[in-house]
């Protein structure tokens, strides 16, 4: 595991999770090793890729983790980028399916900023065949370059209109990291995009609500929301350290288990 940013579920799911399977971990930083010294990320996937089964990277520019891939004998998963986290959707989806049955066809608002998590959902729409209905603040657009144009996508100026009559309501932190430099612009950009029961009020009466967590209650998400009886958060959590078994057994095993 290499995190170039911070993290709580991901490595602890992770590193449980190879535990519970009887493997083990090394997690490695940028700090403590050759990657905060400019080492080439080529010549670190050659390296470790002949020492482990699994790599699993957190940082910064997809790019980088493409070229990490490009180089490595072994699988390499996305611990989340700028651009993607795809473990965390793979949980969202398999929790939606734990509490509502298939997501196929049912409908989701995305309100807050158009990141990471954002532009995954978006990945997941398209393949799964449901809908997202996205808003954002005005200078917080999606990127139409990792949003291309089609059916699973429909942009609402309005929060309260995208979460009308949807299956479910989901939110992110205002400020990703690497974006700390804009923290204060963005609270103030951001504060009519708080999703609260006022907001839940506006979606189907059995919406549910996820945040990939950590939150911060009274930015993006009211307390009586992400504490209410709609919040499916800790199941949310949890269903990192179970689907991310499956994807590493998945890609140790392929098909051999069933
Ligand atoms: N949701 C998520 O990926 O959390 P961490 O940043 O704590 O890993
Ligand atoms: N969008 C957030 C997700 C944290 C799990 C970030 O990138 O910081």
């Amino acid at each position: 595991m290499v995190f170039e940013k911070a993290s709580t579920r991901t490595r602890v799911s992770f590193e449980a999770g190879m535990y519970q399977m009887g493997g083990s971990v090394i997690h490695l930083t940028t700090g403590d090793s050759q990657l905060g010294r400019a080492e080439p990320i080529e010549d670190t996937a050659r390296v470790i890729s002949r020492m482990v089964d699994l790599v699993m990277i957190r940082t910064f520019e997809q790019s980088k983790i493409e070229r990490f891939a490009q180089y490595s004998r072994v699988p390499v998963i996305n611990g989340l980028t700028n651009e993607y986290h795809p473990c965390q959707i793979l949980a969202d989806i398999f929790t939606f399916a734990e509490h509502r049955g298939s997501i196929a066809g049912r409908t989701v608002a995305w309100i807050g900023d158009a990141n990471n998590v954002a532009y995954t959902w978006l990945q997941a729409a398209r393949l799964l065949g449901f809908k997202l209905h996205v808003s954002t603040p005005p200078g917080y657009r999606l990127d139409p370059r990792l949003a291309p144009p089609g059916e699973y996508y429909e942009v609402f100026d309005d929060p309260l209109r995208a979460a009308r009559d949807v299956d479910l309501v989901t939110t992110d932190v205002w400020t990703s990291m690497g974006f700390e430099a804009e923290n204060e612009q963005r609270r103030q950009a951001f504060a009519p995009w708080c999703v609260d029961a006022n907001l839940m009020g506006s979606a189907s009466a059995d919406a549910l609500f996820m945040h990939c967590l950590p939150a911060h209650r009274g930015e993006e998400v009211s307390a009586e929301v992400i504490d209410g009886r709609q919040s499916v958060v800790w199941d949310e959590a949890e269903n990192r350290l179970h689907v991310q078994k499956a994807l590493m057994e998945y890609l140790l095993l392929g098909l051999e288990v069933q």
